[in-house]
């Protein structure tokens, strides 16, 4: 019997459990019924967390794209998979087949392959969130060389670091991009960005805004007049299961963003079933997820596991408050979509609106709605179950990372029933542990620790691109034998998981994972600066909003505290992005210290938090008395 398809709560568990005690046999009969394989593997499951090796599905071979678009060509060629809605409510959205997918990758493909780029090269892909983006990723995917996307609102510092640190060969761009009433001159970035990154050959460039950009003679080329000249048809490239598929950059608490490495059969056969169970597809639903595919979560669930379901994705280029805040609530009215996918911070942007922005359209085509990015707060879970959902459509509140690849813990709509503010199971196959402080795993229910997971899933990522050493510190040494979340979490008496947030010095802003080392480092970079130190406080819309303490240079001269603070925005933006930037800025006399110097944020991040009746043992610092005087200016 099948269970790609789970239909009720007895099931789940019957499955689940199957999924533990026999994973491998669960995950052959996944794989076996329900995909494209040019060779069939020699071995399901080999794994040690130790070195940490895992691979799934060794010895098979495979091309992902077969699966997202050729498989579907027979049934479903005139089906759309890609259903592009503009930035500009004007301007026709346009519906991709199937048929026609398969045409426009090969022609990239070709394209790709005259360029030079061979099976394992690397292609940097910063494009805003146009057909072109998913296009060229599966691209990529069909030559076997291996896509890094770049968020294409990273500055052009971030975009050289992530090319510089795989060695991209090419990069595929656009001439600009539009967000809301704004234009963007994307390629004047990815200019500023190649001055240095030396391993950039080539440079492919969508026209899209139509404004005037600099091409450079010899490395750019508009990429129409190539596409125009390819042919409609290529052969996929056979690919090894644990082929490096894509490289997708996360920000780590520490130092430089960590090139998370996805495989190919495991991402490919977990990104499918959790997308089919998590949103309880079927054949004629229209699939929005609102990430932009810079993301982990538009990379799953706009792109692989969508298409691997021969399903319609819907893909928006603007923002939810253009032209106004009802924007969502138009689209989804317009192309009746079925399941909605988006981050609570959209949600409380949008429950902050007039209901009438939500009443003026009809939203009764929706069944599954999805959270996705950071904790759901107990009032934005209601407004979405009942204003949006009308208390009919499931909320599948659900949990994951870049380096799981695939949704971890999630309720199953019309299967689990759901908890505001709980994540619920684990989905089939994923084993969590929460740890306590001495390394030891706490067992039963009604409690909270550090989580874990204690078994490999399909879709981990195998290791971070060029650090192997690195992805063993950061996720395989904090708990034996486990791979470590980062993130806190508690477990309710019937076993539901809630999680807390993060235990690290990472912090989620907007859904946006963000590390204070690099910000902070762009801080110091001020010649004013001497030290800074950040930390996240609650924010109505953001969720977290960062807060910043800097301490100056003593150099005997006043300074305007207001110009500094735009100075130190501006070094973030160009360093970082906009994203990163600090909504509080607090000019110090120093920063609270351990006597081995560590600064200690416990403190830093409850003051910012208007939280200070316990600031704990304070006499251990090296120097209490800043402590005091950061109080009495905190803003
Ligand atoms: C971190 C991972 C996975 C796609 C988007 C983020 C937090 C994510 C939830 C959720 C509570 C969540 C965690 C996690 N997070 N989803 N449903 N409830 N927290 O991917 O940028 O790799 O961030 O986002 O802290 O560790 P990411």
């Amino acid at each position: 019997m099948s269970h790609y398809h789970i239909k009720h709560l007895e099931e789940y568990y019957q499955v689940y459990r199957k999924s533990v005690r026999e994973p491998e046999n669960f995950w052959e009969e996944i794989a076996e019924e329900h995909f494209l394989w040019r060779k069939k593997w020699d071995k399901v499951l080999s794994w040690d967390f130790t070195k940490p090796e895992v691979k799934w599905f060794e010895g098979a071979q495979l091309n992902i794209t077969e699966n997202c678009i050729d498989r579907h060509l027979s049934t479903r060629g005139d089906k759309t998979a890609i259903l592009f809605e503009p930035n500009d409510p004007n301007e026709p959205a346009e519906h991709i087949t199937y048929r026609q997918l398969y045409e426009r990758v090969n022609q990239f493909a070709n394209v790709l392959k005259e360029q030079g780029i061979q099976r394992g090269d690397r292609v940097c892909i910063y494009v805003p969130m146009i057909p072109e983006l998913a296009i060229s990723i599966l691209a990529c995917a069909r030559i076997g060389a291996i896509h890094s996307v770049v968020f294409a609102g990273f500055s052009s510092k971030a975009l050289a670091t992530r090319i510089n640190d795989s060695e991209c060969k090419l990069v595929v761009t656009a001439d600009g991009s539009y967000r809301g009433a704004k234009t963007i001159d994307l390629k004047g970035i990815v200019d500023e960005a190649l001055q240095n990154c030396p391993s950039v050959k080539s440079v492919l460039v969508v026209k899209r805004t139509n404004e005037e950009v600099h091409m450079e003679a010899g490395r750019d080329h508009w990429l129409q007049p190539l596409l125009d000249k390819a042919p409609k048809e290529g052969k996929a490239e056979i690919m090894n299961a644990e082929d490096p598929l894509f490289i997708l950059y996360t920000s780590g608490s520490t130092g430089r963003p960590k090139g998370m490495v996805h495989t190919s059969a495991g991402y490919m056969v977990y990104t499918a079933y959790t997308f089919k169970n998590t949103f309880q597809y079927r054949e004629h639903d229209i699939f929005w997820c609102t990430a932009d595919i810079g993301w982990i979560t538009g990379h799953s669930y706009i792109v692989y596991g969508p298409l691997a379901n021969g399903a319609t994705t819907v893909m928006f280029e603007g923002v939810p408050s253009y032209p106004d805040f009802g924007r969502f609530w138009e689209i989804v009215q317009k192309h009746k979509v079925t399941q909605f996918y988006t981050a609570p911070t959209a949600i409380r942007a949008l429950a902050k609106q007039g209901v009438e922005l939500v009443d003026k359209y009809d939203l009764s085509s929706l069944k599954v709605l999805g959270s996705v990015g950071e904790p759901i707060n107990e009032e934005a879970w209601h407004w979405y179950n009942d204003t949006i959902g009308k208390g009919k459509s499931p909320i599948v509140d659900t949990w994951w990372q870049t380096e799981t690849g695939g949704i971890m813990i999630t309720p199953i709509p019309f299967v689990t029933p759901t908890k505001p503010t709980y994540a619920t199971l684990p989905f089939i196959g994923v084993q969590p542990a929460l740890m306590d402080d001495n390394g030891q795993e706490i067992k039963g229910n009604q409690v909270d620790g550090k989580l874990c997971i204690k078994f490999p899933w399909p879709s981990m990522a195998r290791t971070i691109w060029g650090d192997h050493q690195r992805y063993k510190d950061t996720y395989f040494s904090a708990f034996e034998n486990k791979y470590f979340t980062g993130d806190g979490a508690l477990r309710d008496e019937v076993g539901y998981y809630r999680i807390t947030g993060r235990v690290d010095d990472v912090i989620i802003v907007s859904g946006h994972n963000l590390g204070t080392a690099p910000i902070e480092d762009a801080i110091n970079e001020h010649p004013a600066v001497s030290e800074s130190a950040i930390v996240g406080f609650p924010h109505d819309v953001k969720g977290n909003a960062l807060y910043g303490y800097v301490t100056l240079k003593d150099t005997g001269e006043s300074r305007n505290h207001e110009n500094l603070r735009k100075e130190i925005n501006q070094l973030i933006t160009d360093r970082i992005g906009p994203i990163a930037k600090l909504d509080k800025i607090q000019f110090t006399q120093g920063l609270p210290k351990t006597r081995s110097g560590k600064i200690m944020r416990r403190i830093l991040r409850k003051i910012a938090s208007n939280d200070t009746s316990n600031l704990g043992d304070t006499s251990t610092l090296l120097n209490p008395e800043v402590v005091q005087e950061i109080m009495d200016n905190v803003l």
